[in-house]
């Protein structure tokens, strides 16, 4: 990108560069989730597989709202290459765990996002964040809440299985 186009953006280029980076945050989710999908599906958690097919998407969702957000800006948004996407899992109780553990950093990433644009006044920025920050609350609530379940049914015998028929609860 050429210097006076990256001058005569409306946001701060260190926002620019910064929010690059969560679009590749946001593809690597969707491509983890999409390896949650097909780990759920190989050992029988087709619900929970449903809710990581519909994860996948809204990551991509995500992704595509930034980078949507970068061309109105004037900016350079960067197609992400995304690899190393682990394939293994434990049990269910360690994907559903390693999800949780994803959306924290996510949220951790947005609210650096937002506490580096009101440094730099870039207040377009800030603003355009606020949707992914309330949006993180409600990503890990419903992890936690799913998380709180998993604890309250057991993994013992047909618990297994009544957690994923509960997993439908969190699919709108
Ligand atoms: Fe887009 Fe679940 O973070």
């Amino acid at each position: 990108m050429k210097d006076i186009a990256r001058q005569n953006m409306s946001i701060k280029v260190e926002s620019m560069d910064l929010l690059n980076g969560q679009i590749k945050m946001e593809a690597h989710a969707s491509a983890i989730y999409l390896a949650m999908a097909s780990w759920c599906e190989q050992n029988g958690f087709f619900t929970s597989a449903k809710f990581f097919y519909k994860q996948t998407e809204e990551e991509r969702g995500h992704m595509m709202k930034i980078f949507q957000f970068l061309v109105d800006v004037g900016g350079n948004p960067i197609s992400p290459e995304v690899k190393n996407i682990n394939h293994d899992y434990s049990s269910i109780v360690d994907v559903f765990e390693t999800t949780l553990e994803h959306e924290v950093a996510v949220t951790k990433s947005i609210h650096n996002i937002v506490l580096k644009a009101r440094e730099l006044g870039d207040i377009t920025t800030e603003r355009f964040l606020d949707w992914f920050v309330l949006e993180q609350v409600e990503e890990e609530n419903t992890i936690r809440d799913i998380l709180d379940m998993i604890e309250v049914t057991g993994t013992e015998g047909v618990g297994l299985q009544m957690i994923d028929n509960k997993v439908n609860d969190w699919m709108e």
